[in-house]
């Protein structure tokens, strides 16, 4: 972090979000969830819970993914920030947000920003998971809707595509 801090302490950090730069003057206890929504505009992350529980606001730093609700904004200056906004290829869903809705496993949609960023983050590991791999890697992410299966079964549809 570094760019300037002031006596107020807050600080001038400029994030890198879906591969675009934006400076923001912001207080060393923000959280980056917050900022995303708030300084930055994106509002496709979700605030569920706010405290770790429920992947409502997951995004992916430097490809991994992260509860931004429980993560420092500052501390995220330096790293490939990458929400839901930034997943679409131009105007061609990605293929998780595809399957998603082939399978039926979208109902009120709260929930899935943060399950296509942990799904990204799994089939980067594991390009071809089971039914239980898929479940374990979605299991920090809650559903009240859907009961999970058609989510499940939207992953491994979409880990069939290349490059998913
Ligand atoms: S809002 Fe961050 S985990 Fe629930
Ligand atoms: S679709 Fe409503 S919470 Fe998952």
């Amino acid at each position: 972090m570094t760019d300037s801090t002031t006596a107020s302490g807050t600080f001038d950090v400029t994030l890198d979000v879906n591969g675009i730069a934006y400076p923001v003057h912001i207080e060393q206890d923000r959280n980056l969830l917050s900022v995303i929504r708030g300084e930055v505009g994106l509002t496709g992350t979700k605030e569920g819970c706010d405290d770790c529980e429920c992947g409502a606001c997951m995004v992916l730093l430097d490809g991994r993914p992260v509860n931004s609700c429980s993560y420092l904004a500052v501390q995220a200056q330096g790293r490939a920030i990458t929400t839901i906004e930034g997943v679409m290829t131009g105007d061609d869903l990605h293929p998780l947000q595809q399957a998603l809705l082939d399978e039926g496993g979208v109902q009120c949609g709260f929930c899935t920003p943060g399950m296509i960023m942990s799904a990204m983050a799994l089939l980067a590991d594991n390009p071809s998971p089971s039914e239980e791999q898929v479940r374990i890697g979605l299991s920090g992410n809650l559903c009240r809707c859907t009961g999970y299966t058609r989510i499940v079964a939207a992953v491994q549809r979409a880990a069939a595509v290349p490059h998913a």
